[in-house]
């Protein structure tokens, strides 16, 4: 399972987060060009508290404030506001920190505490979390391991005082998490348990004040290996989704390695199914097994042993693989609810999904598939959002057209060379447009029906020419600009001659951000783009571009993967794999976007240890920041662990009580109790 490094993680976050993708040969070996001899041409997740609570609730919940907000694509007045200088959250940036330091570092004044760790009980009737004992029992009443996607979503009429939280969980990493006397098929069994996703209730004292985490709340939920999910949309039925547990193809159980995730305009929550392939074990893969990285006749994490439709070699599981892959659709304001895939949205390795409403009222997602030279997504619904009308908006998903992203650069190609050097019109930029895949519920890929373009999406956008991107990772949209910013994380296996404008480096160990704005509304099939950030470290790297700004006066940048907005449209941006690059802990940055400070980047904060900055919310209207920190410790051992947090207690052997680290969603706030 280990042995590899990838250039950013470590050995054992490349096993575990993604089964060692970038060991494997690069799925993508379409002969779809890279572009460089082509010259041609509301509301969103982090932002439920983000983008000021009682605007964000009146969108969700009836009212209009900030649908217009949502809408435009112009600037809004509010972006004309210097943009740093406009947020109410105050703080001096602060320096990176080594990559050896266990602690949660915050700006001067600021303090941080847990809201929910992994292990907490959720019930009245869960068991208390005890790292010597746990079960697949206890797991299954308590909060999951490894939360990434997060956002905390107020209760209506509770005056900032309760809110609902949810959480997704990636994977685990056994090895830190239990006892090594533990049994083989109660670890598997318990790390099953602790994978899905969690919906949690939360109550405070009042605004700008620390939440705590209620135990036994009514929405309270976990989504486990045994929870029902609804298939939707023009796939659901489909032969390739038919299985010999499920012949309607329409029901799913499970949910399996949830990235990021975006919250909806109408107050649900999706969550994208990302490194699912490293669940199944396949013998003897088809080529479209091979195009998504199904590829391993002996999975290590061996649930297959467990669940024997995750053997694809077995009867039970012909077809399973196609039924994960899928955006998920959560109520969390309906504990009774089923969740739903969304198959109109297409399958492939979902980084999250974020919507936003168009002017037009149609809703449009976007979708990274986080995976070396794979593609940018986006989907446009058939129907129009109706605001307060919740029971339709829950439709919007099932139906709508499918698009994948081809860009285009302005420089002459021999500008674009690798090196990552700005070509002479001073920017990596370009114009793009969206190729379509799906038209009102048939294919346009030739050769492909609608429900292969929809469950072997990547192979359907290897035909139709889309440009190989570097990862991409997090995409949303600016709800105060309208532009819609990629997140692309790095990939350091492109070489120069694969370079092209919008992926510009060879070897690219520190990823950049495309900012795109798209011609008319959000349903046009025409933007312009440009690269908003090349990151790296300026003290000893010359190809990196900050919009602009003296590289000289701004913090070190690596890996951005997850990306937030506040309320006055300045971009948050967590990143994924600094130790490895920069040799700084993993890390939470603002970056100015409007005026003379634009590409300015500043530090807010650093998680510990090996871990991961995962699901920034910025509410800066109440000065509360909130992250997921994911994977703490994650280099250590149960003998010898790395991290102890966030609880720090005295590590020891055996390692339980509280010696060990433990995923968790983290708030932070000024002053003692908020301010
Ligand atoms: Fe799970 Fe793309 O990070
Ligand atoms: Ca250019
Ligand atoms: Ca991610």
């Amino acid at each position: 399972m280990l042995g590899h490094v990838s250039g950013k993680r470590s050995a054992v976050t490349c096993a575990l987060k993604c089964g060692n993708a970038c060991a494997q040969g690069v799925c993508n070996t379409s002969s779809n060009n890279y572009f460089r001899d082509v010259v041609s041409a509301e509301f969103s997740r982090r932002n439920m508290l983000g983008v000021s609570g009682a605007g964000v609730l009146a969108l969700v919940f009836g009212g209009g404030a900030a649908a217009n907000a949502t809408s435009a694509t112009g600037l809004s007045p509010a972006a004309k506001v210097a943009a740093g200088n406009g947020s109410k959250l105050k703080f001096t940036g602060i320096d990176g920190v080594a990559s050896t330091v266990d602690k949660v570092t915050v700006p001067k004044g600021y303090n941080w505490k847990p809201v929910i760790r992994w292990g907490d009980p959720l019930f009245a009737d869960s068991a208390e979390f005890d790292p010597e004992n746990q079960t697949p029992e206890s797991q299954a009443g308590q909060f999951g391991y490894n939360n990434d996607y997060l956002d905390i979503i107020e209760i209506p009429g509770s005056n900032g005082k309760r809110a609902v939280l949810f959480s997704n969980h990636e994977y685990t990493n056994e090895s830190i998490m239990f006892p090594p006397t533990m049994s083989a098929s109660d670890v598997r069994r318990t790390a099953m348990a602790a994978h899905g996703l969690s919906v949690v209730e939360l109550r405070r004292k009042g605004k700008g004040q620390p939440w705590e985490y209620v135990r036994g709340a009514k929405l309270n939920r976990r989504f486990l290996m045994d929870t029902e999910y609804e298939l939707t949309g023009p796939a659901a039925g489909s032969e390739l989704l038919q299985t010999k547990a499920d012949p309607t193809g329409r029901k799913v159980l499970g949910t399996q390695n949830n990235c990021a995730g975006g919250t909806t305009p109408w107050g649900t929550i999706l969550s994208g199914e990302e490194n699912f392939n490293q669940y199944f074990k396949v013998s003897n893969p088809t080529a479209e097994q091979k195009r998504y990285g199904l590829t391993d006749p002996n999975p290590s994490r061996g649930w297959h042993v467990e669940e024997y439709r995750l053997d694809t070699d077995r009867a039970e599981g012909k077809n399973e693989d196609n039924r994960f892959g899928w955006i998920v659709e959560v109520d969390p304001f309906d504990p009774t609810s089923t969740p739903r895939k969304h198959t109109a949205l297409g399958r492939f390795k979902h980084e999250g999904a974020n919507v936003t409403i168009a002017k037009s009222g149609h809703v449009v997602s976007y979708s990274g598939d986080d995976e070396r030279f794979d593609y940018l997504y986006k989907f446009v619904s058939k129907g129009k959002y109706v605001e307060g009308d919740k029971k339709h908006n829950m439709t919007l998903l099932t139906e709508g057209d499918l698009f994948v992203a081809s860009f285009t650069g302005s420089s002459p190609a021999n500008q674009i060379d690798g090196s990552g050097v700005l070509p002479s019109d001073g920017a990596f930029d370009g114009v793009g447009h969206w190729i379509q895949l799906t038209k009102d519920g048939k294919s346009v890929v030739p050769g492909m029906e609608i429900d292969e373009v929809l469950v072997y999406t990547r192979l359907a956008a290897d035909k139709m020419g889309a440009t190989k991107m570097d990862r991409p990772e997090d995409v949303e949209v600016n709800p105060v600009s309208g532009k819609v910013y990629v997140a692309c994380t790095n990939n350091t296996k492109r070489t120069a001659g694969q370079t092209d404008e919008a992926n510009p480096r060879a070897n690219n160990k520190h990823g950049h951000i495309v900012e795109l704005a798209e011609k008319g509304d959000q349903t046009s099939t025409e933007f312009t783009w440009n690269l908003l950030l090349v990151a790296g470290d300026p003290a000893v790297d010359e190809s990196v571009y900050f919009g602009g700004y003296p590289a000289e006066k701004v913090q070190p940048i690596s890996c951005p993967d997850n990306v937030a907005f506040d309320s006055v449209g300045n971009l948050w941006i967590s990143t994924d794999g600094q130790p490895g690059t920069i040799q700084r802990n993993d890390a939470l940055y603002r970056v100015t976007l409007e005026g003379p400070e634009r590409g300015k980047v500043e530090q807010f904060m650093a998680v510990p240890v090996d871990a991961e900055t995962c699901g920034p919310v910025i509410d800066d209207q109440d000065g509360m920041v909130y992250v997921a920190v994911q994977h703490p410790g994650e280099d250590g051992s149960w003998e010898k662990q790395n991290s102890l947090f966030p609880d720090y207690l005295p590590a020891g052997t055996p390692s339980g009580k509280g010696g060990l680290p433990r995923p968790s969603v983290i708030q932070m706030y000024k002053g003692k109790n908020g301010f």
